[in-house]
């Protein structure tokens, strides 16, 4: 079956069964491989993107559910200014370990900074808790959130 879905401002066809989830599209049938495969369960976060601005899990989105709405991946989020400003602060913060967890974490991080430009502690906690890092890296994430969120409030 012939799908159209909106991914970072661009048109796709694809076809594939109506409950393929979002994450095969992307990945096995486009070649986007940024957005990463962990659990396949809505358990880990890897899978990260957005769906009109909003953090989804891509790997339990069949790609009939998407409909007119616009898909935002980790390849084109730095072209927001909250998706910017979150990986300029992951790089001073140096935040990445292995990285397999990272799109998705910057993912939650710039979907978050989107709605919530001054998050307190509970949010981001509240925000990143389904994004698993067996790295470790938490400490480093939420401090790169704040950098980011105080660049955001200088205009930087
Ligand atoms: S792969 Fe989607 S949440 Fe783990
Ligand atoms: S950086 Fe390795 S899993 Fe998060």
């Amino acid at each position: 079956m012939a799908f159209n879905i909106e991914i970072n401002g661009k048109p796709h066809t694809v076809d594939v069964d109506a409950d393929t989830p979002l994450l095969w599209v992307l990945r096995d049938v486009i070649g986007m491989t940024g957005t990463k495969f962990g659990c396949g369960m809505a358990l880990c976060g890897a899978c990260t993107v957005h769906i009109d601005g909003v953090a989804t899990r891509s790997c339990i989105t069949s790609v009939h559910s998407i409909g007119e709405s616009k898909v935002t991946t980790i390849e084109a989020i730095g072209a927001t200014p909250a998706g910017a400003a979150i990986q300029k602060a992951w790089l001073d913060h140096q935040v990445v370990q292995c990285g397999y967890c990272q799109s998705g974490q910057i993912m939650s991080a710039a979907a978050l900074l989107q709605s919530n430009p001054d998050p307190t502690d509970a949010d981001i906690d509240n925000a990143m808790s389904g994004n698993i890092c067996r790295c470790g890296t938490y400490v480093r994430i939420r401090e790169a959130i704040k950098l980011a969120a105080q660049a955001g409030k200088q205009g930087g």
